[in-house]
């Protein structure tokens, strides 16, 4: 018996060994520019405005309106983001569009007579959602830093929603399974509550109308007029609260991004209200001093170093972020050398700390996740990061009557009550309690990387939770691993977030000794079949110049380059 259930365990090994064996994948060579998205389509049309002599800038407005179209999950009008930008001078910046909880929204407002939760209320229907801020997002880009006329930049998504794109096998999958949810969302049936297969045609009529307004009046084309009189009016119909005056007073926001050096990479990443600069600042720092070279990628002690990182990185997250216009973060604090060692101090490779014996440290002074990513370098050298979302797949499923969008369901991302989870799994505190204007805690992490002055990388991906640690294992695949981007993007990927106490895996890519001996060391594994983990969209400068792209094969993702 012993001898049987010995040889069971080395077939069982060598199955898995093989499957992780990944052979050297390259991806999507180009000369001088590049941009990967989740949509080829929404890729070819940023590629196209950057061969008509548009800059990054410009590609990144075509490409995030272009994805409002053929990604309907995340891609957005109706939602918010972030944008890190590196010109080709060095000069780096971060313009934050994140959506804001209404004038007339509550700490409380997601709250019982008793004081509970209420189940489904604050990530689903009317009621979750926040104010729109990516058109706000596109027009302050183009104001500050567009080359082309603006027209231009919006007419490719106005004919592909009129011409209509072909539905993927995937999207007809999500598209299906969200019928339900369409109806209920709804007081009318709305275009994708239908019955979809791979190669049928979407043609979006009412949103090609909301784009030409958007593409004739800039700004006011979406915050005041038909647009906006379509979005309250249908808002009001349903319940919600989101109202003109909201719309009117939405600002998109400039902001310092977070800078840090990893081994003397500069790194420069989104700030809050988004929680992934912070996050991946105090990640990195607290593998910075241990030697790569004698630790396995994805091996026991590589999965030890960073979980025991995250869970550190994550109780803090909890307790100290929110948005910075409304709370006081000791971001210094939390990121600098003396906090982050004494944070470190109680790992032990012997013994995986219990996250109930961490909270967060003393400073002085988680349904799917259909976020988005896009990456762009364009032929003058400019790199931008671009992480936009509804939240969920199609935010709340709310459709706007007759403008052709879904509504986000962000305000999920507040905490609705301290100690109460969101969909993610994560916990807030105060500091992410709603307040109206305020916005709502966020994770991702749009990122570029430089070396020695020179542009490196430009990384980031969906994932809720998630997205801070899948960047994270990406610039280290690069840095530490010497890894091609498609090479990186397609490694398995993995997540602690201190609560729930577990570590998601992707099914494969971690050998059976590996989990072994994490179980055995007192790490809880969470792996199901289908887990999938981001979908990481980047690209690399190589050494020659050309570049890499890195399109995640875990959606429908693409470079498309020159
Ligand atoms: N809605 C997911 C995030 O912003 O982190």
């Amino acid at each position: 018996m012993k001898k049987f259930f010995s040889i069971l365990f080395i077939a069982i090994l060598l199955a898995n060994c093989t499957a992780t064996k990944e052979d050297k994948v390259t991806g999507l060579i180009a000369e001088k520019a590049m941009v990967v998205s989740a949509r080829v389509e929404a890729s070819q049309v940023g590629s196209d405005i950057l061969k008509k002599g548009g800059n990054a800038y410009d590609a990144m407005i075509a490409t995030q309106l272009a994805l409002a179209v053929v990604y309907p999950q995340a891609g957005n009008i109706g939602g918010g983001g972030f944008m890190v930008f590196r010109h080709s001078d060095g000069k780096t910046g971060a313009l934050d569009f994140r959506e804001k909880a209404p004038l007339s929204s509550d700490k409380d407002m997601y709250l019982d007579e008793k004081g509970n939760v209420i189940p489904g209320m604050s990530d689903f229907g009317v009621h979750s959602s926040g104010v729109p801020g990516s058109v706000a997002g596109i027009v302050e880009v183009y104001e500050k830093y567009g080359s082309l006329p603006f027209k231009e930049l919006v007419q490719p998504a106005i004919d592909l929603a009129r011409n209509g794109f072909k539905v993927t096998k995937n999207q007809a999958r999500s598209f299906n399974g969200t019928r339900e949810r369409f109806a209920k969302a709804n007081n009318y049936k709305i275009l994708f509550d239908a019955e979809w297969k791979e190669g049928d045609v979407v043609k979006l009529e009412e949103l090609a109308q909301t784009l030409e307004r958007i593409r004739d009046n800039g700004r006011d084309g979406f915050y005041k007029g038909k647009t906006a009189d379509l979005i309250v009016n249908y808002v009001k119909e349903l319940g919600g609260i989101i109202t003109h005056e909201d719309l009117v007073k939405y600002k998109a926001v400039w902001r310092k991004p977070i800078e840090f050096d990893y081994k003397g990479y500069k790194i420069t990443s989104m700030t809050l209200p988004a929680s992934g600069g912070v996050c991946l600042a105090q990640i990195l720092k607290s593998v910075e001093p241990y030697d790569f070279s004698k630790i396995e990628h994805n091996s026991t002690k590589y999965l030890q170093l960073l979980t025991e990182a995250e869970r550190r990185s994550y109780a803090d997250r909890a307790h100290y972020l929110g948005d910075i216009d409304f709370v006081n973060v000791p971001i210094d604090s939390l990121t600098s050398p003396e906090y982050i060692k004494k944070r470190m101090s109680t790992f032990s490779w012997d013994k995986a700390t219990k996250s109930s014996d961490v909270s967060h440290g003393e400073v002085l002074g988680y349904e799917s996740n259909e976020t988005t990513h896009y990456s762009i370098i364009d032929q003058f050298g400019n790199a931008v990061a671009v992480t936009t979302t509804l939240n969920t797949g199609y935010g709340s499923k709310v459709y706007v009557k007759g403008a052709g969008f879904f509504l986000n369901n962000e305000m999920d991302d507040f905490s609705a009550k301290p100690g109460v989870p969101n969909v993610y799994g994560l916990l807030g505190s105060a500091a992410n309690a709603i307040a109206p204007e305020k916005r709502m805690l966020s994770s991702m992490t749009p990122t570029i990387v430089e070396k020695d002055g020179k542009l490196k990388m430009v990384v980031g991906t969906p994932g809720g939770s998630t997205i801070i640690t899948s960047v994270a294992q990406n610039i280290l695949n690069v840095v530490e691993y010497d890894m091609g981007m498609q090479e990186s993007v397609n490694k398995a990927r993995f997540h602690h977030q201190w609560l729930p106490d577990y570590i998601r895996m992707e099914p494969r890519g971690f050998d059976s000794i590996t989990k072994v001996n994490l179980k055995a060391l007192g790490y809880e594994l969470l792996e199901r079949n289908s887990l999938i983990i981001g979908r990481v969209d980047a690209i690399l400068v190589l050494p020659n110049g050309k570049l890499e792209g890195g399109a995640d094969p875990r959606g429908d993702d693409a470079a498309v380059g020159f």
